[in-house]
């Protein structure tokens, strides 16, 4: 059996909230202790085809590696880095640009929605985003791809790439697959018919790193229901399924049977139950955000070594294409 090389990232764009987690974070954590091959990095070069502030940026990716690091990402057994310091990727992107149909960019769906959103920034950047993501895969030529269903498209082109690639210039790259691992979706606080969502803005998000005191107001102010109402009491079972304490969920299951639920007193019991959940993610948060130079060291460390893997491709590249080497 061949061996599942495991490669995704997150863009630094503002703070990770609990669906985020589920999302995401949790799953690359659960992938490295299950000893995969991992390499997780802050997608910062993606984040930029979307209007942000300079000043901001390099702080968006120190706090999403502190949420990274103190979820439980270890550099000791995954590759832990930020894209824009392995630029290597970029030079491979820029390759498979030139085999890549204009037409296969065009229609891809986060483009068409990203460009009617930002009707005033519709870069180069925005269409080229999948071809950049691409190369960030297929440079460590992984095979398995942990993404949210609105990256599965770019999964899917990846393969294409690799595809128009081969047949130009000879088989060099296997084809990744995405995967999913069921989780579910968690809706925004203050409307349960959307999800949750850092474009909502904070109240409509828990941020894993709120304080308890945030979360205990977040959720005070979070939807309630007089009568019953489906979307609401999804919205409750979810966070309780997910989060909340055993005793909790057997006491306010039984409520939600018999669909009376006591708002007041199940908002209180979720609160300290999702404090309590992140925690140790905060204590440990707070540690590393007292040593940046260490995470700072970390993160270099990690692009030295997710550089020696992208060298040693872009290598065996650059005579396929024919470049003067
Ligand atoms: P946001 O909408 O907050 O900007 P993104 O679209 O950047 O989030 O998603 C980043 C990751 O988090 C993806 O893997 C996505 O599947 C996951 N995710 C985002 N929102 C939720 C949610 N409400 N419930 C579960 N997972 C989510
Ligand atoms: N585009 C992805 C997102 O926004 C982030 C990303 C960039 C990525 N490059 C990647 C994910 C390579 C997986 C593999 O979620």
């Amino acid at each position: 059996m061949k061996k599942n090389i495991i490669v995704s990232g997150i863009q630094p764009s503002g703070e990770l909230h609990i669906g985020n987690y589920l999302g995401a974070l949790r799953n690359f954590v659960k992938l490295q202790e299950d000893g995969y091959e991992c390499t997780f990095f802050i997608a910062d070069l993606h984040s930029m085809t979307i209007d942000y502030d300079p000043k901001e940026k390099a702080r968006q990716t120190m706090n999403l590696a502190l949420d990274y690091l103190a979820a439980g990402l270890d550099p000791e057994k995954s590759t832990i880095y930020v894209q824009s310091q392995v630029p290597v990727c970029t030079e491979l992107a820029w390759i498979f640009n030139t085999v890549t149909p204009l037409a296969e960019l065009e229609r891809m769906t986060q483009f068409k929605d990203k460009s009617q959103k930002h009707t005033q920034n519709i870069n180069m950047g925005l269409l080229d985003y999948p071809v950049l993501m691409a190369a960030d895969i297929l440079i460590y030529k992984a095979t398995t791809i942990p993404v949210g269903q609105d990256q599965f498209q770019h999964v899917e082109l990846t393969r294409k790439i690799a595809r128009y690639f081969n047949n130009r210039f000879g088989q060099t790259f296997e084809e990744p697959k995405e995967v999913i691992t069921p989780t579910p979706k968690i809706m925004s606080l203050i409307d349960p018919s959307k999800k949750m969502s850092k474009s909502h803005g904070p109240k409509s998000y828990i941020a894993i790193n709120d304080s308890p005191e945030v979360i205990e107001n977040k959720i005070k102010k979070a939807v309630s229901a007089t009568t019953y109402d489906e979307d609401v009491y999804d919205f409750y079972a979810t966070l309780l399924e997910e989060f909340g304490s055993a005793k909790n969920q057997e006491y306010f299951t039984a409520q939600f049977k018999d669909k009376g639920i006591k708002f007041s007193e199940l908002k209180k019991a979720l609160a300290e139950d999702i404090s309590e959940y992140f925690r140790i993610f905060r204590e440990k948060r707070a540690e590393l955000e007292e040593n940046p130079e260490q995470v700072i060291d970390i993160l270099r460390r990690g692009a030295e070594k997710a550089d020696i893997k992208a060298q040693e491709t872009m290598r065996e590249v650059i005579k396929k294409v024919g470049l003067l080497n």
